[in-house]
């Protein structure tokens, strides 16, 4: 398929991924969220060939990030699994298209090694605003909705070839456990879910500014624009949303 020919990074690849905001016609795959691989044992003794797997959901590679680190744990392989972490300005740096390298923390139990990971932020622009609408068929092409800069464009175009950030990059805890906090922070749900070029654009100009609660629930539950794949969201992250967007 097309999207091998993205995936340049031996060590790391983006295997899977879909738009959270549904506003296309085509929502066969709206997992909210994009995935990576793991593929090579960076340091230390354990040698056996092993891969993990994080996802990271699209609400948190906001173009408005709101923490200072996001963090999250692999799925477990041979045993163990190991913690990566973003730094805020590393995920502004995705969104405008530049490629990360992360070191993983060390494992969490048996043999002290990490792996490396690439995030190309030309796929994560990819995923968010024109997976749900192209699946994989427009990958590599001009952006048709340009509300991004050059530096997006470029990205979008050839995500492999992208500055990579020289962002400080945040220090993975390797204790760390995800939380199932949910965020109740309305214009950081807003940027994250509705945002997208295709869909509403930025808050401050939202074509759905005034929207209420059981407007923006009854779109999702007629999959409005295809607003179903937004089913996730909770009734207060909804109202959350609805008071971000009174003027
Ligand atoms: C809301 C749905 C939707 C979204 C989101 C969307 N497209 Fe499209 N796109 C279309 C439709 C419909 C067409 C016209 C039919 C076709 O050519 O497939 C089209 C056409 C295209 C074309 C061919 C025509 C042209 O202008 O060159 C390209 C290339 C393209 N889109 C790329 C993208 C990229 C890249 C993105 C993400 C930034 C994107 N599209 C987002 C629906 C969408």
């Amino acid at each position: 398929m097309s999207y091998a020919k993205n995936v340049l990074v031996g060590f790391c690849v983006l295997v899977a991924s879909a738009l959270q905001c549904g506003c296309g016609s085509e929502n066969e795959t709206n997992a909210p969220a994009i995935k990576l691989t793991a593929s090579t044992v960076a340091s230390g003794a354990d040698a056996t060939a092993h891969v993990h797997t994080v996802t990271i959901p699209f609400t948190d590679i906001s173009p408005v990030p709101v923490a200072d680190v996001y963090q999250f744990r692999s799925e477990v392989s041979n045993g163990h699994s190991h913690v990566i972490a973003l730094s805020k300005q590393q995920v502004i740096d995705l969104n405008n298209g530049m490629r990360l390298a992360l070191a993983s923390s060390a494992a969490n139990s048996g043999t002290s090694h990490t792996h490396s990971w690439s995030i190309q932020g030309g796929s994560v622009l990819y995923e968010k605003n024109c997976y749900n609408c192209h699946s994989n068929d427009k990958r590599n092409h001009n952006p048709m909705n340009v509300s991004f800069n050059s530096s997006q464009i470029s990205a979008v175009m050839n995500p492999g070839s992208a500055p990579l950030s020289t962002s400080t990059p945040a220090t993975p805890d390797p204790n760390y456990s995800p939380s199932t906090a949910v965020s109740l922070d309305g214009s950081a749900l807003y940027a994250a879910n509705c945002s997208a070029v295709a869909c509403h654009g930025p808050l401050a100009t939202s074509s759905k500014q005034n929207k209420t609660y059981n407007q923006i629930k009854t779109a999702i539950t007629n999959n409005s624009g295809g607003m179903s794949s937004l089913g996730g969201l909770t009734d207060a992250q909804l109202q959350a949303i609805a008071t971000a967007l009174i003027k």
